[in-house]
């Protein structure tokens, strides 16, 4: 913690005052506190308290210095953002990017790690409204310190008492070395699906969605990677902080890749690239004509085989999406295009498609394999980091 930059935010919540604790705590550690409180966190513990604690003026509106734009400057000067306690209000105001006060607009203008760690009520942590605010926070990428079963201000016993003290250093001890872990790194990332063109209004495509890519996007950024990403036609949001290049047919992103991904530390292509395209597009939209449509289909290049050839110093990271044979298709995959690992899921029907759950599992060289399990794609994403980083450490 020694050095550590750390903006706390302090909603109102009872637990405001376990706050203060947590700041003497991470000053004593040697790191350097800004606080940020909301109007109504004030009504709970004083400004005062967290200003003699920090020995820093402690923010609490996006108005008093309007000219040094406090809410955008707190978020670069710092390293990571713990919102604790969170209340449900403040749960709900980020997972709908409300940006009222000066700690919402902070977290909204965040490239850094945000852990939140909610406090309240049992009934208000377990209303539906809440657990759907916390699941949306959850899939963005937010760190999520669940609250504590206990006694609670209503001197009855929930869940809902805020984390001790040891999980929210842990939590922030964790995110700080992992905002660490990719520093001075150039990330490449593709995402989406291709749409080859058959004529004005149609396209062949397929079910992808980019939200893998996004996630693995957005999780190198947040272990401090210099991230670009490379994303196909999605109407997914791509990650804040992050270098993006839209690209529609398998030859854009080709022409994309050689321009981004060759000489950069990290590639890790997801995009679902499509092996064909109509042979011509046709300059107006094709009547219904014929009851058989015989249209011929050319090969299109092959992204991931020409960056393998490619590849110099460049951990290249392919995925497969199989249907059938996984493991023996991915080993095939991995030594005919030169990859240094490959990432298999199943994606029979449409499973591994889209905003959800995946499963998947990394090969490398001869018989190197982990499972990496299943679960939402942000932890898959962390996941899959977490094995990249140790395998690249010792190629
Ligand atoms: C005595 C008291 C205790 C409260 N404790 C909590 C709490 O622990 N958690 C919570 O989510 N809201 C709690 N509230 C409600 C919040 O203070 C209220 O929703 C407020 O608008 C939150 O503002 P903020 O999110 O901007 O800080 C409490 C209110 C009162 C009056």
């Amino acid at each position: 913690m020694n050095g550590a930059r750390i903006l706390l935010g302090v909603t109102g919540g009872i637990a405001a005052y376990k706050a203060a604790a947590l700041t003497s705590t991470l000053v004593q550690r040697g790191a350097l506190v800004d606080v940020v409180m909301t109007a109504e966190a004030e009504r709970f513990v004083a400004p005062l308290t967290f200003a003699a604690l920090t020995g820093r003026p402690v923010f609490g509106s996006l108005w008093d210095a309007p000219e040094r734009i406090p809410h955008v400057r707190l978020v670069r000067e710092n390293a990571v953002v713990l919102v604790a306690p969170a209340t449900a209000n403040a749960l709900a105001k980020l997972a709908h990017g409300i940006a009222d006060d000066l700690l919402t607009a902070a977290v909204l203008a965040a490239r850094i790690p945000v852990i939140l760690a909610p406090a309240m009520n049992d009934a208000m942590y377990a209303n539906p409204a809440t657990q759907a605010n916390l699941a949306t926070l959850r899939a963005r990428g937010y760190g999520i310190v669940d609250p504590e079963a206990g006694f609670l201000a209503e001197r009855e016993r929930g869940i809902g008492r805020l984390a001790s003290e040891e999980r929210l250093l842990e939590a922030l001890a964790r995110t700080l070395e992992r905002s660490r872990a990719l520093a001075g790194k150039r990330v490449v990332v593709t995402a989406g699906p291709t749409r080859e063109r058959f004529d004005p209004v149609r396209f062949v495509s397929n079910a992808s969605t980019g939200a893998m890519g996004i996630a693995i996007a957005r999780e190198a950024a947040a272990r401090g990677a210099a991230v670009t990403l490379l994303l196909g036609p999605t109407l997914l949001e791509p990650p804040a902080g992050v270098a993006v290049w839209r690209f529609e047919s398998a030859r854009e992103l080709l022409d994309l890749a050689l321009e981004h991904a060759v000489g950069a530390d990290v590639t890790v292509a997801t995009a679902a690239v499509a092996d064909w395209r109509p042979a011509t597009v046709a300059a107006h939209k094709r009547k219904k004509g014929a009851d058989v449509l015989e249209e011929p289909m050319l090969r299109n290049p092959d992204v991931l085989a020409e960056l393998g050839a490619r590849k110099g110093a460049t951990f290249l990271v392919g995925f497969a999406a199989e249907t059938d044979d996984h493991r023996a298709n991915a080993r095939v995959k991995l030594r005919a295009k030169h990859l240094d690992a490959i990432a298999v899921n199943d994606v029979a029907g449409e499973r591994g498609f889209g905003v959800g759950r995946n499963a998947l599992t990394l090969l490398w060289g001869d018989d190197g394999e982990r499972d990496l399990g299943e679960g939402e794609k942000p932890e898959l994403a962390a996941r899959l980091w977490d094995a990249l980083e140790a395998r690249f450490a010792c190629s």
